[in-house]
């Protein structure tokens, strides 16, 4: 068993003080793993990630109940530059590189914050490389003419510049053709075994995102509705009919979410 590195603790997210998004979310990261947060549109993965990196209070929003830990230490009032320098860090949604700087300068942007010197950093650059090659040949080309794979890649390493412990990514696979979500995928879980770089990472694509994490949270309108081991959830009946696109409703209306099956909310106590 490895230690809780990131515990969230039924918390409640409000936008604009009247939206309540977030209605009691709790999920916990062990250190060294790769934990999963799926769920469909507007479900509220990136308004959890947010939560934890405290990128919340630029979107008008706020945690009103709960609380989140970070090793123990609760964490809910730092700004996010704290978070960086207790090693979180998020990848936006989006990948949002510098279009007009090149992408060795975009990977400099993440470096701001360390303290430990020009070879260090240098040494961390060069670490970048090595997992992303494609990053490499590019190095010099302005992040605007780079394919969308490239700047994803150059927005994970732009997180890792920083030398975090736990990267938040949202959505890596958002817009990219299957091939280099895998690519992208492969990456993350060798950082992950390698480098020991702990994830939490917000998908829509159950199906990738179940393969490479280790556990998983299915996350319906601001609730946790479902978790378990990545390789149990892949194997779940409902899971598959209703993420993973396999089956169907069987009385020729397709099943939307877990809140329209009654045999369902019949076995799971917690959607009572
Ligand atoms: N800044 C904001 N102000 C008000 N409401 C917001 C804001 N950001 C998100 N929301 C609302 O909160 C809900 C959850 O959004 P969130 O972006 O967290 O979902 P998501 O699971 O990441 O969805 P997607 O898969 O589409 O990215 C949505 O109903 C959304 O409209
Ligand atoms: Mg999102």
């Amino acid at each position: 068993m490895s230690a809780v590195l990131l515990n969230v603790n039924g918390i409640e997210v409000i936008y604009n003080h009247v939206i309540l998004v977030l209605k009691g979310v709790s999920l916990q990261v062990p250190e060294g793993k790769v934990v999963a947060l799926l769920g469909g549109n507007g479900a509220g993965k990136t308004t959890t990630l947010r939560a934890v990196s405290n990128l919340l209070a630029g979107e008008r929003g706020d945690v009103t109940k709960g609380s989140i830990e970070l090793r123990g230490e609760r964490i809910e009032k730092l700004s996010t530059s704290d978070m960086v320098e207790r090693g979180v860090v998020q990848v936006m949604e989006g990948r949002h590189c510098f279009a007009h700087l090149s992408i060795e300068e975009n990977l400099m942007t993440g470096a701001y914050t360390r303290r430990d010197g020009k070879a260090a950093v240098a040494q961390t650059l060069e670490k970048v490389y090595n997992y992303f090659p494609r990053l490499k040949t590019r190095r010099n080309s302005q992040a605007a003419y780079t394919s969308g794979g490239e700047q994803q890649m150059c927005a994970i390493g732009r997180a890792l510049m920083a030398n975090p412990k736990m990267v938040l990514l949202d959505e890596p696979s958002m817009g990219l053709a299957p091939q280099i979500v895998e690519e992208v995928f492969e990456i993350v879980k060798d950082l992950n075994t390698k480098e020991g770089v702990t994830f939490l990472l917000a998908e829509q694509n159950t199906n990738i995102a179940l393969r490479y994490a280790d556990y998983g949270y299915i996350l319906e309108n601001g609730r946790i509705v479902m978790d378990g081991a990545a390789k149990d959830l892949r194997e779940n009946e409902d899971v598959k009919e209703f993420y993973l696109g396999m089956g169907g409703g069987g009385d020729g209306n397709p099943r939307k979410s877990f809140k329209d099956v009654k045999s369902y909310k019949r076995r799971k106590r917690w959607l009572a």
